[in-house]
């Protein structure tokens, strides 16, 4: 005879069962639903698989060679696409940086070709397009560099990888990887111009020190404080690192050329100051006008975010950016020579 407890003990028991399937399955389906993401046949469905967006509606397939020489002769690396500019500026550094390190066949996904190559224009990795008939393996891939070992496994790193440590290895590559198009480069050279008029100084322009200002702001600041749990750096932070450039070059025009995502903002505190220039004093640029802008300029200063790294790195002179322990940034700076947090 079973007596009652026993048979609560039980039913709970089942019930117990039935909670923690139930949290497996429709709660973490992370296995399954990779699975099925990864369920592609060839790199056509794999591409797709890598884009925030759907690239069907996009050009049509160039090349229609069926030919298994076009198609990759080992593993490969690549990514998944995430976030904007400066994220996807990284994820593209990261691929050609883990392709070098490990000797494995670089693809970008066409969707983030596309939104470079508008703004530079010697990108060397190809996108899927030559071999999209090609077969795929999906049990040969890895998702980190960590992870990788041996020669016959793929890559596919996750989106908004930043690989600091295997990128810079070789920065300057990775700055003429990322040349301009012509187009950015006068339009930027322009914007100095003009600031240079802006503050009616009787210097010669080829006198100046430019200095290119990343201001962060918008939606980072609610990311600042959930990530990070700190407000934005204080206006005085800027002027503290204005000032450091203006000591360090004395006696020669320094001119402070402020670019922003909250350019009003910008205007308000710092507009009036002696030498510096907003160029959008309303609304912004585009992210290519002003990460040209940032590049045309001989130093930098900023606060966090992959923009701003971007523009200081390919500024390529001395740094100055807000010391936030635990960002990217710090990482970068470490690696960088003439690269100074401050607070
Ligand atoms: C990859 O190479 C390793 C070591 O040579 C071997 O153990 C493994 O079975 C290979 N995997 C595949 C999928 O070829
Ligand atoms: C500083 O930047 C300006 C504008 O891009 C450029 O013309 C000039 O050659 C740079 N100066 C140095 C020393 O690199
Ligand atoms: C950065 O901040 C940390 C702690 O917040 C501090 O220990 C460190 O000295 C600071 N570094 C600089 C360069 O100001």
């Amino acid at each position: 005879m079973i007596n009652p407890h026993q048979n609560l003990l039980f039913v709970a028991t089942i019930l117990a069962l039935c909670v923690i399937s139930f949290v497996h399955v429709f709660l973490f389906p992370l296995y399954d639903a990779d699975a099925k993401r990864f369920a592609t046949k060839t790199y056509f469905d794999f591409e797709q698989s890598l884009c925030m967006a759907n690239l069907r509606h996009r050009r049509p397939w160039q090349t229609t060679t069926q030919g298994s020489t076009n198609c990759p002769r080992g593993a490969i690396v690549t990514i998944v696409q995430g976030g904007r500019l400066g994220n996807q500026m990284w994820e593209y550094a990261s691929v050609w940086a883990v392709a070098r390190r490990t000797g494995l066949e670089a693809y970008i996904p066409r969707c983030i070709q596309v939104k470079l190559e508008q703004i530079f224009e010697s990108l060397s990795i190809p996108s899927f397009e030559d071999i999209a008939h090609c077969p795929l393996d999906l049990g040969r891939f890895v998702r980190s560099l960590e992870a990788w070992n041996y020669n016959n496994q793929s890559v596919v790193l996750p989106r908004y990888s930043i690989q600091p440590d295997v990128v810079l290895t070789w920065v300057h590559d990775i700055v003429s990887e990322f040349t301009f198009r012509r187009k950015w480069r006068v339009k930027s050279q322009q914007v100095l111009r003009a600031a240079v008029e802006g503050i009616k100084s009787k210097g010669n322009a080829f006198s100046f020190v430019f200095v290119g200002v990343h201001i962060r702001r918008t939606d980072y600041i609610g990311y600042l404080w959930r990530k990070h749990g700190v407000p934005p750096a204080e206006p005085q932070f800027y002027i503290t690192a204005m000032n450091y450039y203006k000591k360090k070059f004395h006696g020669r025009e320094v001119l402070f050329v402020v670019i922003s995502d909250d350019p009003r903002w910008c205007q308000r505190k710092f507009g009036g100051m002696r030498n510096v220039y907003v160029p959008s004093r309303a609304l912004p640029n585009t992210p290519a006008l002003d990460l040209a802008i940032l590049a045309a300029c001989n130093h930098s200063i900023f606060d966090y975010g992959t923009f701003g790294i971007w523009g200081a790195i390919l500024a390529g002179g001395e740094t100055v950016y807000y010391n936030l322990s635990r960002h990217s940034s710090m990482r970068v700076g470490q690696l960088l020579p003439n690269w100074h947090a401050m607070s």
